[in-house]
């Protein structure tokens, strides 16, 4: 076995390395040694290759690989080439033992040749920077150790400048998968290692700048900038824009207040700024601004915030953790577009590229230090290293590294000392270094709920009861109450909330609304952005993501990796377009009667100037009037009123014999780089009249007909069952209480199933055969149970069915839902209705779907959830046509209306599946024409769906007609 190896289980942060310095500083030379080295990966400590680092080392019989990567994701998609990728939540997949790790700790060997180009370029120092190796890694130039390191997320630099020689070099790394430092990243996520961030060798020639601190105040009351830049080196600071040329240096730097605009999400503006030093120039970007905490409120250059923000892990589908900069451009953009306006780095520094994109395109963003030890949880916080002195040099190195790398950044606007770590005094030590380094930014823990070492009260999952208590500074107090008065002053954050997974989440308006009443509330970060699964391919090519469980593991925990708003692919989810409306910057409220449009601006810097505002007014979903709508700059924080444009048609027009629907938007008026013009913002709908005369209150009646009812329902006169509609084999029509369960269904779903709702039995009380009606009468309950429901179901000659459901009985639990499944012997291709669309809706989560006329292809109509549950609901439908081949349609009339799913396989298959692949269609088609929906929630991590989203057994009433 090679050498000594005790550093893998040491307490040490690592040996050898340079002090943490600012990402930007640049040195004069940049070789970047991303791309192919040679690898060879070693299942455990005693497999390690004895001399691998020297510099004749043959190894022509390593692999490549590419660098940056993560090893267990190599050859993939498919079966893993080297050892698989493992996913946890809070349980470590090794023994509890720290600061030890298994023998078997697999080990992957780098190796790659270097050239430095001859000649004076190279005098001065010569360092290697890694901007990120998962979890301990030694160093090699040359033959020679240089050090180790851990900390996976963080930049780590060596000076190699005594070994390294113009012309051709070896560089080796040893990385191991788990260390000590395994115990400090006990982060919900896949356990992925390697060299997974860019390696980069730099040049400093003598003279050159090593490090710089921006300040950038921002004075609101004066308006004013205050710069201050500090260097370790004496060097010139020019920002040309701004007048600026002066000389800094080590020594006080009294500050250049300048006229100058802030930067802010909203308004990020940054100037170009250079410092120049006997070794060469640095260019940079200034953002002025100012975050504090004042009157109990969070403040940005005076003004107060609101977070409309999500929880950013780094994760692409097929390279893990390791991501370009066209993904993190692509994930800022889909947030600017979806109107999130902050980003926490859960839970660790990001790629620091990311952080520069923040700057440019406008986040606020709360940054994360790479801790968590959550694990220790599970033994009642035992030996946390939390508050364990051994551990104090890696938990301030890591404090330090964070800051440090980070502390030029405008976007950054907290440091957060890590997450879930429990509390204890190395937590304390972190807070303590922070405020002696950079008492410019907020601190963020939410581990402490006392907040004591934190500038903010920070909370997740909290229920909505218990956040409006906070808002209303009446929660219950401090577990120390010397600390009650203190965190009762603080302002309040949601560090996670909204658990987006599968399906939802539901009850973010209902969170909205109280960030709203409540000044003390800051808002959120919904949990979570992406869902983390893993591209894989079935036998027969068909592409698909896996999760926890998928890989083997003998300890995991399932999908609850995949909770984003994006799916793994970046494809918006129902829940990320239902949180854009609910984070609108703009609220549009239309008052039909006064004739009024209220434009509510809840920017906290900019005006309505950007966008353009206007209106259509459709009838029964048909485009009759269309126009802009002059709204006057609403500054930020105020309300403009305007009235209906003249040209925009009276209420209950003559003629109008269909819903009439006035829809308000709010658009980008011009391009933004991260959206075009025209992009919308936010929109408004309000009924502006009811058809006349009112259909859904009479619906038509048939003609009388001894025969039973003919039309487009065949029925079997003896037993009621409908054996047709119109061009279409009815397989079944039955009432159905069933839905696939969602991960949010987690408080519910067991009740369900005790219950026996995912195995009812019918039993036909009577046939009952009038004039010109056929009306069944049913029992459905479950085997076992007295309760049950009793369903009437009346055909009348018009095909026109009135469905009618009562409990019997008292049931012990809500129900997922009341509806009526109809199984088609037909492969329904095209569906079109009049409702809310054009998306999924659920009645906790409609705000993003508006009334009107859409058409889909069935195969569209399915949310891909990456665990199949319960998806594609559509609300609210007046009428819903089905097409299959040419002419043969079905049209589904509501009274007043219905929710419809239609689906080429049923509940039940969606139910049993575990991923896409499974969902094989049958050959039928599934419709689904539902009265009521339990809501969605978000109790997958959080409160159970709220009690006005809670369906509890009730009777229930609806019709609809059938036609062709
Ligand atoms: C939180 C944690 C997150 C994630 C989430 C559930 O407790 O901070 O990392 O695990 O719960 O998805």
């Amino acid at each position: 076995m090679p050498g000594d190896l005790r550093y893998v289980e040491s307490f040490s942060p690592g040996q050898g390395y340079l002090p943490a310095r600012a990402s930007q500083a640049r040195g004069s030379l940049r070789l970047s040694l991303d791309g192919i080295w040679k690898f060879r990966f070693c299942p455990g400590l005693p497999d390690l290759t004895a001399g691998f680092e020297a510099v004749d080392f043959d190894d022509a019989h390593f692999d490549d690989i590419t660098v940056p990567s993560v090893w267990q994701l190599a050859g993939g998609p498919g079966p893993p080439r080297y050892s698989p990728p493992a996913y946890t939540n809070v349980t470590y997949p090794f023994p509890v033992d720290p600061p030890h790790v298994p023998d078997r700790n697999p080990a992957g060997e780098y190796r790659r040749h270097f050239t430095l180009p001859p000649g004076r370029q190279f005098g001065g120092s010569t360092v290697v920077r890694f901007d990120g190796v998962d979890s301990c890694f030694a160093l090699f130039v040359n033959g020679a150790a240089v050090g180790h390191s851990k900390g996976s997320r963080l930049i780590r630099e060596f000076d190699v400048t005594h070994l390294v020689t113009p012309g051709d070099n070896v560089i080796a790394v040893r990385v191991h998968q788990w260390s000590a430092g395994s115990y400090l990243e006990d982060q919900d996520m896949w356990w992925l290692s390697g060299i997974f961030r860019s390696v980069t060798i730099i040049n400093e020639p003598p003279g050159a700048i090593r490090d710089f601190f921006v300040r950038a105040d921002y004075d609101a009351g004066q308006g004013t900038g205050i710069l201050r830049v500090g260097t370790d080196v004496p060097a010139r600071l020019s920002v040309p824009e701004l007048g600026i040329a002066a000389e800094v240096g080590p020594g006080a730097d009294t500050g250049h207040r300048v006229a100058a605009e802030p930067w802010s999400d909203e308004h990020p503006r940054l100037y170009s700024a250079v410092l120049t030093s006997r070794g060469g120039d640095i260019a940079f970007r200034v953002g002025f601004r100012r975050i504090e905490v004042t009157g109990g409120r969070i403040r940005l250059n005076g003004r107060t915030v609101q977070f409309r923000g999500v929880n950013r892990h780094e994760w692409h589908p097929e390279t893990g953790r390791s991501l370009d900069e066209a993904t993190m451009r692509a994930d800022i953009f889909l947030m600017k577009q979806h109107n999130i306006n902050a980003v926490r780095t859960s839970h660790y520094p990001p790629d620091p590229r990311f952080l520069g994109l923040c700057d440019e395109y406008g986040l606020l963003v709360i940054d994360e230090c790479d801790l968590e030890t959550h694990g220790f949880a599970l033994a009642n916080w035992r030996g946390n290293p939390s508050d364990d002195p051994r551990w104090r040099p890696a938990y301030l190195d890591r404090i330090e590294r964070t800051v440090e790398r980070d502390k030029n950044h405008p976007s950054v606007i907290m440091w957060s000392l890590g997450n879930e770590s429990g509390t204890g005094g190395n937590l304390e030590k972190m807070a303590e270094w922070i405020r002696g380094r950079d008492p410019s930014r907020l601190i963020h823990y939410e581990g402490e709920h006392d907040a004591f070492y934190a500038d903010v009260y920070s909370r997740m999952y909290t229920g909505h009861d218990e956040l409006d208590a906070i808002g209303r500074r009446q929660e219950a107090g401090t577990a120390d109450s010397q600390h009650d008065e203190r965190r009762r002053a603080l302002p309040m954050i949601l560090c996670e909330y909204g658990h987006a997974m599968g399906n939802g989440p539901g009850g973010l308006a209902e969170y909205q609304a109280l960030f709203d009443r409540h000044p003390r509330l800051h808002g959120g970060f919904i949990w979570e952005w992406i869902d983390h699964g893993i591209t894989q391919v079935t036998a027969a090519g068909e592409r698909y993501f896996g999760y926890g469980g998928d890989f083997g593991e003998p300890v995991h925990d399932g999908n609850f990796v995949i909770d984003g708003l994006v799916f793994p692919d970046r494809t918006p989810s129902p829940g990320l377009l239902e949180a854009k409306a609910v984070f609108a910057p703009v609220r549009i409220t239309i008052d039909p009667g006064a004739r009024r449009i209220t434009v509510e601006n809840r920017h906290h810097t900019v005006g309505t100037g950007a966008y353009r505002f206007s209106w259509t007014v459709e009838d029964g979903g048909m485009l009759v009037a269309e126009g802009e709508l002059r709204v006057p700059a609403v500054p930020a924080g105020s309300t403009g009123r305007v009235p209906f444009p003249p040209a925009l048609p009276a209420a209950g027009a003559a003629g109008s014999e269909a819903e009439r629907w006035l829809t308000v938007t709010a658009a980008l008026d011009a391009d933004t780089p991260w959206a075009a013009a025209g992009h919308e913002i936010a929109f408004a709908q309000a009924q502006l009249a009811q058809p006349a005369p009112r259909r859904d209150t009479s619906p038509p009646r048939g003609t009388r007909s001894r025969q039973g009812p003919p039309g487009c329902a065949v029925l079997d006169p003896d037993t009621g069952e409908l054996r047709r509609l119109g061009p279409f084999a009815v397989h079944s029509a039955a009432p159905d209480f069933w839905r696939a369960p969602t991960d949010n269904d987690v408080w519910t779903v067991g009740a369900w199933r005790r219950a026996g709702l995912d195995r009812l039995q019918q039993r036909v009380i009577a046939v009952e055969r009038g004039e010109d009606e056929l009306r069944t009468r049913l029992r459905i309950a479950p085997a076992g149970a007295d309760f049950g429901f009793l369903a009437t179901l009346t055909w009348t000659s018009a095909s026109l069915l009135d469905v009618h459901v009562a409990p019997g009985g008292s049931w012990p639990c809500p129900l997922p839902k009341i509806g009526l499944r109809l199984v088609l012997d037909a492969a329904i291709e095209d569906v079109s209705w009049f409702g809310r669309g054009p998306g999924e809706a659920y009645r906790d989560t409609h705000l993003a779907t508006r009334v009107g006329r859409f058409s889909a292809p069935v195969s569209s109509l399915a949310t891909p959830y990456v665990r199949p549950q319960e998806n594609g609901n559509r609300r609210h439908a007046r009428s819903l046509t089905l097409s299959a081949d040419p002419g043969r349609s079905l049209v589904v009339t509501g009274y007043p209306h219905f929710d419809f799913t239609v689906r080429r396989w049923s509940p039940e298959l969606l139910t049993a599946a575990r991923h896409t692949p499974d969902l094989v269609p049958d050959g039928r088609t599934y419709v689904h024409l539902d009265a009521a929906h339990h809501g969605i929630g978000s109790g997958s991590c959080g409160p159970r769906t709220l009690p006005g989203h809670t369906l509890m057994a009730h009777t229930v009433a609806w019709t609809l007609s059938f036609s062709t």
